[in-house]
C-alpha cells in the first residue's frame, strides 16, 4: 500500500500546457475520483502517475519515493481503461494471470493469486471461458482481476464503466466500492459522471482547464462548492443559479425579486454592491407540506412552466429570474397543470453565493458547516 505525492504537476504538449501546477496529496488507502468535464486534464493527470505520459515539471511520488522517471512497471500501479482489451483466445484465468506469467512468476503463485482474484470478483466459475463467452460486466470483471493479481500499491481507473449500459454501471459501481473495501489499495477514478464520483469517492478532486477547482469530501463539495461551476457540476439536478446585486436586505435578481439575507450572519456585509450569481439547490426547494424542514423559510408565488414526475417525486420548474428556469421537488407527488400557481417555500439557510465575475463562493452558509476538513486529508 502507498500514499500519492503530487507537487506542482505540469503537462505540456508542444507550447500548449494542459495541466498547470495541479498539488494533490492521497493518503494510503484512499479512493478519490478526478471528475471534470471532457478535455479538463483527468487523464492526463492519471496517466502520468501510471508513468505513461512524461512529466514536463514538478513531481510525483508513490510510497514516499518520487517516480518521474521510474519505469509504469515499476511503479507498483495498475491501471484499468474504459476499453479493456482481453486476449480473445485466452481463457478468463489466463487472461488474469497473463501479466504474472510474463514477469516469470512460478505457477503455483499465478495460480493462488488468480483463484484469489477471481473469488474478490465473484468469477470462480468463469475462469475456463473465453472473453466471447461473457457478457460485458463479467468482461470488465475480468479486467478488474488483471489489476488485482497484480497486488498493486496503487489503482488507476479511467471511466472503466462507461461503456457499460446504465443498469450495469450502477451495478458495478456497487462492485468496485466492496473490491476497493476488501482490498484496500490506493485508488485513484477517473470519471466525468459526478454520480460515480460522489456514491464511490472518500474525497473528489473536481478538475477545470487544467487546474483542481476543489478538493474535498462528496459532503464539501455537495454543501459547500468553493465555485458556481463546482455547484452547477456536482448535484443532480445540478443547483439554481440566478445572477444579481447584492444590496443591504439580499440578493436582487434581475428581472425583479429580492431574496432577503441576512448579509452580515453570511459574511457578506462587506459585499454590498457586488453582481452575484445566487444559488439554492433543487432540493432546497419545495411546496408547502412536502417534507423539507426549512431552517431559514421564504415562500414565493412560482408559476409551473414544466413537470418531470420521477415517480417517488415530482420536478417543478418555474421561472426565477432572467437565467431561465428553476427546479424545485415536490416530494409527495400530485398532478400539476403547467401555467398553475403555486407557493414554493426556498430553505435561504441553505443558500449559496458566488461573485458573479470570479465564480468564486462569497461568504458562508448560515446552516450548521458539517464540512470542518475543506481539502484537507480525511
Ligand atoms: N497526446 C496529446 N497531444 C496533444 N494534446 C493532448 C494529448 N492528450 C491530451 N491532450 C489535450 O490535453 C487536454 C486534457 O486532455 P485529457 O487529459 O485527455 O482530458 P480528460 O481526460 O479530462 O477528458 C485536452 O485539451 C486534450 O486535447
Ligand atoms: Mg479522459
Amino acid at each position: 500500500m502507498a500514499d500519492v505525492d503530487i507537487r506542482n504537476l505540469s503537462k505540456d504538449y508542444g507550447a500548449a500546457r494542459v495541466l498547470h501546477g495541479v498539488d494533490l496529496s492521497i493518503a494510503d488507502g484512499e479512493f478519490v475520483a478526478l471528475v471534470g468535464p471532457s478535455g479538463c486534464g483527468k487523464s492526463t493527470t492519471l496517466r502520468m502517475v501510471a508513468g505513461l505520459e512524461s512529466v514536463s515539471d514538478g513531481t510525483i511520488a508513490i510510497g514516499g519515493a518520487v517516480v518521474n522517471e521510474v519505469e509504469p512497471a515499476d511503479r507498483g500501479i495498475a491501471m484499468v481503461f474504459q476499453s479493456y482489451a482481453l486476449y480473445p483466445h485466452m481463457s478468463v484465468a489466463g487472461n488474469m494471470g497473463y501479466a504474472l506469467k510474463v514477469a516469470g512468476r512460478p505457477r503455483d503463485e499465478i495460480r493462488t493469486r488468480v483463484a484469489e482474484a477471481a473469488r474478490i470478483l465473484d468469477l470462480e466459475a468463469l475462469l475456463d471461458r473465453r472473453p466471447a463467452d461473457l457478457s460485458g460486466g463479467q468482461r470488465q470483471r475480468v479486467a478488474m482481476g488483471r489489476a488485482i493479481v497484480r497486488r498493486p500499491k496503487v489503482f488507476l481507473f479511467d471511466e472503466p464503466l462507461s461503456n457499460l449500459d446504465a443498469k450495469l454501471r450502477t451495478q458495478m459501481r456497487t462492485e468496485i466500492k466492496r473490491i476497493h473495501r476488501q482490498v484496500g489499495a490506493t485508488t485513484v477514478y477517473v470519471t466525468h459522471d459526478q454520480v460515480e464520483a460522489m456514491t464511490l469517492a472518500d474525497r473528489i478532486v473536481i478538475m477545470r482547464d487544467g487546474r483542481l477547482e476543489q478538493v474535498g469530501t462528496p459532503e464539501d463539495v455537495f454543501d459547500r462548492p468553493a465555485s458556481a461551476f463546482v455547484a452547477a457540476f456536482i448535484g443532480s439536478p445540478p443547483m439554481n443559479l440566478a445572477a444579481g446585486r447584492l444590496e443591504a436586505g439580499g440578493v436582487r435578481l434581475d428581472g425583479g425579486a429580492t431574496v432577503p439575507l441576512n448579509l452580515p450572519a453570511r459574511g457578506l456585509a462587506d459585499a454590498v454592491g457586488r453582481r452575484v450569481l445566487f444559488g439554492l439547490r433543487p432540493n432546497d426547494i419545495a411546496p408547502e407540506g412536502h417534507g423539507m424542514d426549512a431552517a431559514e423559510p421564504w415562500e414565493i408565488e412560482a408559476t409551473v412552466s414544466a413537470a418531470e414526475p420521477l415517480g417517488g417525486e415530482t420536478l417543478v420548474f418555474f421561472p426565477m429570474g432572467e437565467g431561465g428556469d428553476w427546479i424545485g421537488r415536490m416530494l409527495k407527488p400530485r398532478a400539476l397543470r403547467l401555467g398553475e400557481t403555486i407557493v414554493l417555500r426556498f430553505d435561504l439557510a441553505r443558500a449559496h453565493v458566488f461573485d458573479a465575475e470570479t465564480g468564486a463562493r462569497l461568504g458562508g452558509a448560515t446552516h450548521e458547516d458539517r464540512t470542518i476538513n475543506q481539502g484537507g486529508r480525511p
